[in-house]
């Protein structure tokens, strides 16, 4: 194994001004790349402004183990070199530093070394390990990411990142890390990490593992937008990145500032002597150090020498074995680590300052975006700048960087369908309110976008600890935003972003109102009494009129002299017989009195007492059928949630698993907890799939027996489009219905700025009133209601009093038929007593009916010519006799002139 190989020259043999020569000792590893050489071994315009070209010694030998390393160091030494430049592969590098020391020759090292160097003569121009944590974790959290997944190939990565690993490991958000092979399949890691909520992924492995870890990446579609990711990586910048086609957020760290016009120079330089060409992307850390650590040897040497005229600066072989040093070994490492190199000079990675020691304690890290294949510098820090490194880019930017980066996707709008937010139009595209919305976000900045239809907008598993439907792809960032009533909770707000609300509401009572046709009673006038108490009354009157018969016919005082005008009358007559009672009691309790009233004391008691009931039950009565009429028009009396507490006639429920439905289940007040209870327990389940099946069981229930809980402003939807619905009571909390994002999603901001505009503009109000009232399909059995609706709550129509009318015209058509029956029973009569056939008498009375004209009927029917005098001259009698006065009795008269007819 020849890794340990190592490359040696001696170059740089300055033709100095006293013609010496002397040489800088560089080690090179077998396989190092070109450039590294080129680096070394140049012609180029630092030499030519010292005047002079170095004339460079080419040295090459190999080296497989530490022997070998100690013996090409020896060999070095004995030319006679100034300083050794040499990679710190670990088990070469302490043997070279050993040496070195003992010879005082200055020991150049230009690569990360874990533990800094506290001897004399190393000066490692790689910056200290310590400090570059600090730096890794400033440019981290300037970054402002609340947690990540680590993916790191060795434990090595631990330690460069350690301070990093400290930042915000919250219980709830942990840094999770992630070992990986090189060549391992990462596919698998990369599908976990994409159901995390968490979008922000450190890598840190080799350059080689990183691209290849990226593609992979790209192959499971982690390479885009709302993903970010830190290739922690000192040379992630010279990856490919045009190759990747990438919309991720890339961030990466470099010690080199690539846009440094220097760096620009210096390729050109080396290009001049190269076949084949690089540019400024491909030039690695390492290369930038190796150039900056030749560079400030050599020129500090120059400076020491043109300071010191005295000193003859000469090539001075050395012996490994023998005790004689390097003697301006010590001054060189002295006057070196003193000496500082600020930006703007030919350095790439300035500035470069070093301790006693002989590490670097000044460097700048640079924080660097790539985005499509374009970098940018957004952040930088350097070790004076502590735990905050410098950010650029005002928030302002950053949005606006979220939102340019936002153009160039097609940007994926998940939402549900439903109206009135989104309906699919004929011509297969959308329309709604959730469209005209975006549109007009997408209008303002300038994105195209598609939509993705979702049937559900998703509910967290516990046991999988995942969410689904559109809130889970949200979370794995395959869509960018998620637009439809979606309502703001707490538990989605943990795994997505939600913009400011759009539409605020508040959960409502959907019910139904009564419906008038349908549940109207047109006996309702029966109502006011149960069935019993109509009998009890219809038993008591008969009971009672029975026996105020009864006591009339024992009271003295109802016993009265027929002949007022004669004081001493044989008979006494009592008016009190059943039909009298009957019609008594019935008049009293219609209230409507009687034209004869009972004298005698007793039965005046007993038609008081009837009275006093008859008083009692008919005000019960039209008190009672007030309530039950204006009940029967305003329909259920719920007007709260409280009111549903109170009832178990009508059934409540809501949407199984929505936002409504955890709103009832997580409510700690009792009001709500209780209807909670009651939901739950209910038999039948009052959980419907969807709105629309709530409505719709809203509407077919029985005497409004189901309310509906649902957000107010689907409620106020569904009153609009059908309206035999209301909705009852307040809101019972409030809320808002925003845009869901990726967790951390960067445009969320112009977003917010969007809505908020549109608010102010009052074009939000303006969609909603479209969407709600003007495009509204009204249900077809609201239109014929039309606006009778409203005037039917206030008056009664004849479906509420119809029974009356009823009772009405079957008594008058009872009677007519009874007067009927009375006059046909008065023609047999007449007919007996005229001594007439039935046919006669009837036609006689039948005569005599329909000539309305005569107002006075004969007392006996005259039967046409044949007996007309003699009837005559009786009927000028009674005529006689009737006007003579009431006091003739009539009876008499009749009774003489039936007995001369005789
Ligand atoms: C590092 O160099 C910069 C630029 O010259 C300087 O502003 C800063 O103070 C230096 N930091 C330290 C720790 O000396
Ligand atoms: C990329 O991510 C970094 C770090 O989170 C952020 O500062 C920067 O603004 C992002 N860039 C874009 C275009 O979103």
């Amino acid at each position: 194994m020849n890794i340990f190989t190592v490359f040696a020259w001696i170059i740089c043999s300055f033709n100095l001004i006293y013609t010496l020569h002397v040489n800088l000792g560089v080690l090179h590893h077998e396989e190092v790349d070109e450039l590294n050489v080129n680096i070394i071994n140049r012609r180029d315009r630092f030499y030519q402004r010292l005047g002079k070209s170095p004339r460079i010694k080419f040295l090459q030998r190999g080296i497989s183990d530490i022997l070998s390393a100690n013996h090409t160091l020896c060999e070095l030494a004995a030319e006679g070199i100034i300083g050794l430049i040499a990679p710190s592969y670990p088990p070469v590098a302490p043997i070279l530093e050993s040496i070195c020391i003992k010879l005082e020759i200055p020991y150049i090292e230009y690569m990360r070394r874990t533990v800094s160097a506290d001897q004399e003569m190393t000066i490692n121009f790689f910056p200290d390990d310590d400090l570059l944590a600090e730096g890794y974790a400033a440019i981290v959290k300037s970054m402002k990411w609340n947690s990540f997944t680590v993916l790191y190939e060795s434990s090595e990565s631990l330690v460069k990142l350690r301070n990093v690993l400290q930042l915000n490991a919250t219980k709830d958000n942990p840094i999770i890390l992630r070992q990986i092979r090189p060549g391992d399949d990462y596919r698998a890691i990369f599908k976990k990490v994409r159901k995390h909520t968490e979008n922000t992924i450190v890598i840190d492995c080799s350059v080689e593992c990183t691209r290849n870890m990226l593609m992979q990446a790209k192959e499971i579609g982690l390479l885009e937008l709302n993903f970010e990711f830190f290739l922690a990586n000192l040379d992630a910048h010279i990856i490919d990145f045009t190759s990747l086609n990438t919309s991720s957020n890339i961030t990466t760290i470099s010690l080199l500032n690539t846009s440094n016009p220097n760096l620009h120079h210096q390729v050109k330089d080396w290009n001049d002597e190269r076949e084949h060409q690089i540019h400024e992307g491909q030039v690695t850390v390492e290369q930038a150090i190796l150039h900056d650590a030749t560079t400030f040897f050599i020129k500090r040497f120059y400076e020491l020498r043109e300071a010191d005229k005295t000193t003859r600066f000469e090539r001075e072989p050395l012996v490994c074995d023998e005790d004689k040093t390097l003697s301006i070994g010590y001054r060189m490492f002295s006057y070196m680590v003193s000496k500082t190199e600020e930006p703007g000079g030919r350095a790439l990675t300035a500035p470069i300052q070093f301790n006693k020691f002989g590490n670097r304690i000044n460097f700048t890290l640079y924080g660097i975006e790539i985005i499509r294949s374009e970098k940018e510098i957004i952040s930088s820090w350097d070790p004076s700048m502590k735990e905050e490194a410098k950010y650029y880019r005002t928030s302002t930017e950053q949005v606006e960087a979220a939102v340019e980066n936002l153009r160039h996707v097609l940007v994926k709008v998940g939402s549900k369908e439903g109206k009135p937010y989104l309906t699919r139009t004929e011509n297969d595209t959308f329309e709604g309110y959730a469209y005209d919305l975006i549109e007009a976000i997408a209008k303002q900045m300038n994105f195209t976008f598609e939509f993705i239809r979702y049937n559900e907008t998703g509910v967290y598993d516990k046991e999988t600890k995942r969410w689904n439907g559109l809130i889970g792809d949200l979370v794995e960032r395959k869509i960018h935003l998620g637009i439809c009533d979606l309502t703001i909770t707490e538990n989605r707000r943990s795994a997505v972003d939600f913009s400011l609300p759009f539409m605020n509401l508040g959960i409502s009572i959907l019910h139904r109102k009564p419906n008038v046709e349908v549940d109207a009673n047109k006996f309702a006038f029966m109502d006011p009494f149960d069935v019993e108490v109509w009998i009890f009354t219809v038993t008591l009157y008969v009971i009672i009129s029975s026996v105020l018969y009864v006591i009339c016919r024992f009271a003295p005082g109802d016993w009265e002299n027929p002949h007022p005008c004669d004081p001493h009358p044989e008979e006494l007559e009592n008016i009190w017989d059943l039909k009298n009672c009957f019609w008594l009691t019935l008049g009293s309790i219609m209230t409507q009195g009687c034209d004869i009233l009972p004298k005698g004391i007793s039965s005046r008691m007993g038609a008081s007492m009837w009275w006093f009931f008859s008083l009692i039950m008919t005000s019960s009565y039209t008190a009672n059928l007030a309530a039950f009429l204006t009940k029967e028009r305003m329909g259920s009396t719920i007007e709260s949630a409280e009111d549903l507490l109170k009832q178990t006639k009508i059934k409540y429920g809501t949407v199984l698993n929505g936002a409504t439905m955890s709103f009832f289940k997580n409510s700690n007040f009792s009001t709500y907890a209780r209807l909670w209870t009651n939901m739950e327990q209910s038999k039948d389940s009052v959980f419907e799939k969807s709105n629309a099946d709530g409505v719709k069981r809203v509407l077919a229930a029985k005497e409004q027996r189901f309310a509906f809980f649902m957000e107010s402003s689907s409620i106020e939807y569904e009153i609009e489009k059908n309206c035999n619905l209301k909705s009852v009571g307040g809101r019972l909390d409030s809320k808002g219905y925003g845009i869901a994002m990726p967790m951390n999603a960067g445009y969320r901001r112009a977003i917010d700025q969007l809505i908020l505009n549109l608010q102010e503009s009052g074009k939000l109000a303006d969609m909603k009133n479209y969407w709600w009232k003007e495009k509204i399909e009204k249900d077809p059995s609201c239109e014929e209601r039309g606006d009778t609706e409203d005037s039917a709550s206030s008056e009664l129509a004849l479906a509420n009093v119809g029974g009356v009318f009823i009772v009405l015209s079957v008594g008058v058509a009872l009677a007519f038929v009874l007067a009927l029956f009375e006059f046909l029973w008065n023609v047999q009569q007449v007919a007996v007593e005229e001594h007439m056939t039935y046919t006669e008498a009837l036609m006689v009375e039948l005569k005599f009916a329909v000539k309305v004209w005569i107002t006075k009927k004969k007392a006996k029917p005259v039967l046409s010519a044949s007996s007309g005098n003699e009837s005559d001259t009786r009927s000028l009698a009674q005529k006689m006799m009737t006007s003579a006065g009431s006091f003739i009795n009539l009876d008499v008269f009749e009774r003489l002139s039936t007995g001369r007819n005789n």
